[in-house]
């Protein structure tokens, strides 16, 4: 198992975190031959080689900030890993996004099918809770990381957020109603990551709220980089779809304040966000790299 360096930047982080989440997910997942094999083919499909690996990097440096083990916090990481992936799982489906591009590869439902898709999402996210009602010793623990990622989940989050931006299509909500889809469909999982890791890892009340919060304005940070490089770069390099935010009409920063405005908005969350960190006595050069990452990457 490797071992972080000090100083190393965020794709030393990020490659790091990839290595142990995908290891450890690929034993919490299903086999490829174990009945009904096409269902565990389509979850694994999803979750394996993954994306950045963003949410277990959060989780795990929010676990290291408070003192504690990454070891700690590892199964919570991929729990959390494993909601974002269904999640994406469905906002690909026809239904919804409609795209067939997904981590520079076919979207799970254009390589299986809708009905497949559908349910192996639904079965990655009860296995993420199945994870988490057993990511540590301590039952109230595990209670309490069970209850942060149902209310991350659902109409106050994800679920909820993605319901605004398929109602707000072709809309007008302005600066403050694209924030409130934001905070919803990205914010409150990247906050639930953070303030997961600040748990496991045996922070104080104080401090996963702290961890919460920073999420929480970081995540909206990494929505409007996303919204930017979703108008300003290709599929090529972004593994799915480019400039569909333009073409569905969806509300975004950039529609309401412009490229330019909006990265300057999302530069302004970090410093936020980070300043939260810094009032509670937490800062990590883990966190503050993979913060300023948000907003800094080219995907
Ligand atoms: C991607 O946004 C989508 C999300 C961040 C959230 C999608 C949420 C759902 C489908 C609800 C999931 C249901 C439960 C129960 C948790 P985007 O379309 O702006 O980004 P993209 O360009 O990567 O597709
Ligand atoms: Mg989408």
């Amino acid at each position: 198992m490797g071992r972080y360096t000090r100083g190393v930047d965020a794709g030393g982080i990020l490659a790091e975190v990839k290595s142990l989440v995908d290891s450890r997910l690929d034993e919490l997942l299903p086999g490829e031959s174990v009945e009904p094999t096409p269902l565990h083919q389509a979850m694994r499909y999803a979750c394996l080689p993954g994306g950045k690996r963003l949410r277990p990097a959060l989780c795990l440096a929010s676990a290291e900030a408070v003192g504690g083990s990454r070891l700690d916090a590892l199964d919570a990481a991929c729990a959390l890993e494993m909601i974002h992936t269904f999640s994406l799982v469905h906002d690909d489906l026809p239904a919804l996004d409609d795209d067939t591009l997904r981590r520079g590869r076919p979207s799970c439902h254009v390589q299986f099918g809708e009905a497949l898709a559908i349910l192996a999402g639904d079965a990655l996210f009860a296995l993420a809770f199945r994870t988490l009602a057993a990511c540590s010793d301590e039952a109230p623990i595990c209670a309490e990381a069970v209850l942060t990622a149902a209310e991350a989940s659902g109409s106050a989050g994800l679920v909820g957020g993605e319901v605004l931006d398929v109602l707000s299509e072709g809309k007008e909500v302005g600066a403050e109603g694209v924030r409130m889809i934001h905070e919803r469909k990205t914010a409150a999982l990247i906050a639930a990551s953070c303030k997961l890791g600040g748990l496991l890892g045996g922070g104080s009340e104080g401090q996963t709220r702290a961890l919460f919060d920073f999420g929480r304005t970081l995540g909206l940070a990494f929505q409007i980089a996303d919204d930017v490089l979703n108008e300003t770069s290709t599929a090529d390099v972004l593994g799915k779809a480019a400039g569909s935010d333009r073409s569905r009409d969806k509300a975004t920063f950039p529609s309401v304040l412009g490229v330019q405005q909006s990265q300057e908005r999302a530069r302004q969350e970090v410093e936020a966000a980070l300043a939260i960190l810094s009032s509670r006595d937490l800062d990590s050069e883990k966190l503050k790299v993979l913060a300023n990452h948000c907003v800094k990457r080219a995907s």
